[in-house]
């Protein structure tokens, strides 16, 4: 058949060579030491009984062959090897390889035996081959990557790069050869038992990286023959990295090296691993509060999460900390309110700002901040806790607040941003019901969320009190289970604002995951897991939830350390922040800074301002270093707390810049006695105050005595000074807009907000210029309350009916309002004045948003054109094609450039599509996506959002 075949295939000119070779067929032959281990391929190694090997020679075959059944044949297309009368089972047959396992029945024989080959009534010369009792080999990937019997995670996954190992965490499957003989061995060629690790005579020891690995599982591979698996645990203290050696010995044999991938096992790793050994009960236990039943927290706070010993789960020690440690935790820097942070614009001093809180919340053994107060307050600057929070502007406030939270988090402290969501305004805040479109909050309040929570890995959010179109934060599955865990991704827990649960089921199934600050609804959760309201599954994500964000801010590596805090360190910081964060509005005829040398009197009036500053109340509430310098009042409402003021004292810091100058003091409690003593004075500094808290909003946008009985009526003190004394500063203590009546009258105003406690400090220092003042505000400050959208705040019916409150305007916060409206306020967005002067020129648009990293970059030359160092915030507004139907313009850049008196310094500022404040696009309902839209774009350039302070850089086209 053969001949003929070839005869037709081939033709007349081939029948001599056909017959010839069928005559000539010459014998199969093996190679010399060719008989070796097929997984490590380790020429001249032993052979262990069982084991696959591959004999190298010559075997004239056809096609190769490969065995399709077990027990496996002996004779593979007409092909077969023997080891004297033994015959051999075979896997494959191919004409340079024969793929073999080596006979059980070798097993403890002390002799070299010789393998034949036999074929076509042909063998070949024998080969002796050296059998061991153990000689194994790894198998390791093949060159695609993919080869069979390479080292696999549990679920059948190549380790890999990609795929790492975890330490600690994962499992690997190791498939091997020559692990040697078993007891009561299976017969040659059998299929393996069903449970070959009852069978090992000997365990293996594998090492990973060099660290004993400890080995859970060896045997045969179920159901094969000849391949072994040996199963072991990657050890926590692993080496990582890509190329991690794995060796196994067994009976002092050695195998060959195979390398694999291990890293540090993931947060969400450590968590699914800690969570199988928890019982549902010890899962409820973190998914509440436990402040009410708990003994154990003597150490403060507003919350406290009972920890499980047994586990080695740390307990949660929850404070409050948006401008220093709060709760009256114990005495902590009293940092500038977190408005001056943001008035900053700059991310690196909002980190130290953040460090500030994070370490010390550490040193107090405080593992959870209740901070990164983000709401955009903008839309109602009459909020009693505009001092927690970052302005009105998404952009600015997210990348502020993602700082403070990242350097919290870098303390090893669970970060928080709150409160979500359009909690703005405390007037009924429990019942206000937030109405508002999806586009116009998903451009506004939530982008500022969307940017903090993406650009700071923040482990927890704090759901709000209020409803967002008719539904409670805290169990509202728009908020939490679609955007914020789903469009978001974010993986960390979400934990109600104090007593802003209002269920255990919807709660549960709609996103909560963590009732603070006691047990009123989720303590029932077992029972509602029991009757089926609520899957086991959701408490095991919100337990998952709770402990990855344990892991990702490392509280279980980094165990608490209690100590004194570094008051030198964290007050230098206090001081550069409300020096980088105070705010020139208004410098007339050069009245600042200050000449010390000039000066022989000055008068300083109101606000304790010769011992003291201005603190804000409520949970964010700090207690100075060092105690307040007095208390005083008790505001109603909130009818919480006596009002602090701050240890630092302006008299005396400006007395310590000017000590030749009589420095006077009046209270201004009396606006004649205060304007006879800034009569006799060359210059007159008057401290206005507005206190504010949490649980309360001003009753109006002037600066308003809530303190005092009878009041103070500061406007009419600052009139009448100003009447005395044509050289009146004003320097303001309060946390949002103002409206001053009286600005046309004097010729200095200092924005200081809440200064912290190195307030006075700063404050002289701006005022006498060995700080220029380069903060630019954060929130438009209006020309009166007529322009806001609201001119009065919507006030509940009672303490427990929801009430709307509409935020009609959508997307239009701040100065997006007032440039829709055509309104001029008082000070625009981005507004700050410096003792210098800078020149934008040479500006030009370079359009990259084609290229692999889609951006756009705008620069320019900067120059300082006046006479002493300083520093401008060069801010970027993009002004959209009008049928995206965007606001008038929408910040998207900025950069704060420092320059020495007549520098110029060219910038680029670069403005990136795919950040995660999405710059370029806007919110399409329809798609619920992030859409740019076809058009010409116009940036524009300048020193605030105010029309007359920008010049058209450029523009740019998208789509045609
Ligand atoms: C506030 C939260 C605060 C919590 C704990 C609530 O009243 O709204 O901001 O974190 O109390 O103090």
């Amino acid at each position: 058949m053969l001949e003929s075949k070839a005869l037709r295939r081939a033709g007349c000119a081939c029948l001599v060579a056909s017959f010839t070779a069928a005559w000539a067929q010459p014998a199969p032959s093996i190679n010399s030491g060719g008989v070796i281990n097929a997984a490590s391929s380790a020429a001249g190694a032993p052979l262990a009984p069982g084991s696959i090997a591959s004999a190298y020679g010559s075997f004239p075959l056809g096609a190769p062959s490969v065995a399709a059944t077990v027990p496996l044949p002996t004779n593979l297309g007409g092909l077969s090897l023997n080891f004297g009368a033994l015959d051999v089972p075979l896997f494959y047959a191919g004409s340079g390889q024969v793929n073999l396992q080596v006979p059980w029945e070798l097993a403890g024989q002390a002799f070299r035996p010789a393998l034949t080959a036999s074929l076509a009534g042909q063998t070949s010369a024998p080969q002796t081959v050296n059998i061991a009792p153990f000689a194994p080999g790894i198998f390791s990937v093949n060159s695609q990557g993919t080869g069979p019997g390479a080292i696999q995670d549990s679920s059948y996954q190549l380790i890999t790069a990609a795929n790492p190992a975890a330490a600690g965490i994962t499992a690997i499957l190791i498939y091997c050869t020559g692990l040697g003989a078993v007891t009561n061995q299976p017969p040659s060629g059998a299929a393996a038992p069903s449970n070959p690790l009852a069978e090992t005579m000997t365990m293996p020891t594998v090492t990973i990286g060099d660290v004993p690995a400890q080995v859970l599982w060896s045997g045969l591979a179920p159901g094969s023959v000849g391949l072994y698996q040996v199963n072991v645990q990657v050890p926590a203290n692993s080496p990582t990295g890509n190329a991690v050696p794995v060796i196994l010995s067994i009976g002092g044999a050695t195998s060959n090296t195979v390398e694999i991938a291990v890293q540090p096992p993931t947060p969400d790793q450590r968590a699914d691993q800690l969570l199988t050994q928890m019982s549902q009960d010890q899962e409820i236990q973190l998914v509440y509060g436990s402040i009410a039943t708990a003994t154990v927290p003597t150490r403060g706070g507003a919350g406290f999460v009972q920890g499980i010993p047994a586990l080695g789960i740390p307990n949660l020690y929850l404070a409050d900390g948006s401008v220093g440690v709060g709760n009256g935790v114990g005495q902590a820097t009293a940092l500038p309110s977190s408005i001056a942070s943001a008035a900053s614009w700059d991310v690196t001093e909002a980190f130290k700002y953040g460090t500030v809180i994070g370490a010390e919340l550490r040193a107090y053994g405080m593992n959870v901040n209740l901070g990164g107060n983000i709401n955009l307050i903008g839309r109602e600057p009459r909020d009693g806790r505009t001092f927690e929070t970052k302005g009105e502007d998404p952009i600015l406030a997210g990348k502020i607040t993602a700082a403070h939270i990242s350097a919290i988090q870098a303390q090893h402290v669970i970060g928080g941003i709150k409160h979500y969501a359009l909690n703005d305004q405390e007037s009924g805040r429990t019942t206000a019901d937030a109405e508002i479109d999806e586009r116009g909050m998903r451009e506004s309040d939530l982008l500022a969320f969307e940017i903090g929570v993406a650009d700071s890995g923040v482990q927890s959010v704090m759901c709000s009190y209020n409803l967002v179109n008719d539904v409670y934060a805290c169990e509202n599955a728009h908020l939490l289970n679609d955007i914020l865990k789903g469009d978001w991704q974010f993986p960390g827990f979400v934990m109600s604002d104090w007593g802003a649960t209002h269920s255990t089921v919807n709660a549960a199934l709609n996103g909560l995951d963590q009732e603070q600050p006691d047990n009123a609804y989720f303590g029932s959760l077992g029972q509602a897991i029991a009757s089926g309201q609520v899957p086991q599954s959701r408490l095991d994500d919100m337990v998952h939830r709770i402990l990855r964000a344990m892991y990702a801010a490392g509280l279980f590596d980094y165990p608490e350390s209690l100590g004194p805090i570094d008051t030198a360190t964290d007050q230098a910081i206090a001081q550069g922040a409300e020096e980088q964060g105070a705010v020139l509005l208004k410098n007339a005829g050069g009245q600042l800074p200050l000449n010390a040398a000039a000066l022989k009197s000055i008068a300083i009036i109101g606000s304790h301002a010769d011992v003291a500053v201005l603190s804000g109340g409520g949970s964010a509430q700090v207690t100075p270093t060092g105690g307040p310098a007095l208390t005083e009042g008790y505001p109603c409402p909130p009818c919480w707390a006596q009002v602090i003021w701050d240890p630092s004292s302006p008299l005396q810091a400006i007395q310590a810049m000017a000590p030749n100058a009589t420095v006077h003091f009046d209270p201004g409690t009396n606006a004649t006695t205060a304007a006879a003593l800034a009569a006799a004075s060359q210059v007159a500094i008057v401290f206005v105050s507005q206190w504010t808290s949490e649980g309360m909003d001003m009753p109006s946008l002037n600066f308003t005595d809530v303190i005092h009985t009878p009041p103070i009526d500061q406007d009419a003190l600052v009139a009448a000074v100003a009447a005395a004394n044509p050289n009146t500063i004003v320097v303001m203590e309060n946390s949002s807009a103002q409206v001053m009546p009286w600005l046309g009258s004097v010729n200095a105003v200092l924005e200081a907000w809440f200064p912290g406690q190195q307030g006075g400090a700063a404050i002289a220092s701006l005022l006498f210029g060995a700080v220029n003042p380069s903060g630019k505000l954060p929130i438009t400050f209006p020309a009166s309350v007529d322009q806001l959208p609201r001119p009065v705040i919507a006030q509940p019916p009672d303490s427990t009916t929801p009430f709307p409150v509409s935020y009609f305007e959508g997307f239009n916060v701040g100065y997006k309002w007032y440039d829709s409206q055509g309104l001029t306020p008082l000070f625009p967005f981005g507004f700050g004045l410096s003792y210098t002067t800078f020149a934008f020129s040479n500006a030009a648009v370079v359009n990259n948003l084609s290229s692999g990293n889609p951006n756009f970059q705008v620069t320019f030359n900067l120059t300082n054109t006046g006479s002493v160092a300083g520093a401008e915030v060069a801010q970027v507004y993009l002004a959209f094609p009008a049928s995206a139907g965007e606001p008038p313009k929408r910040l998207v850049g900025w950069q704060k450039v420092t320059l020495q008196p007549g520098a110029a310094q060219q910038v680029t500022i670069e403005v990136d599509a795919n950040d995660s404040s999405h710059p370029l696009s806007y919110w399409d309902v329809n798609s619920g996506a992030w859409l740019m839209a076809p058009g010409v774009y116009t940036v524009y350039l300048g020193n605030s959002s105010s029309s007359a302070s920008l010049i058209a850089a450029g523009t740019f086209q998208i789509g045609s």
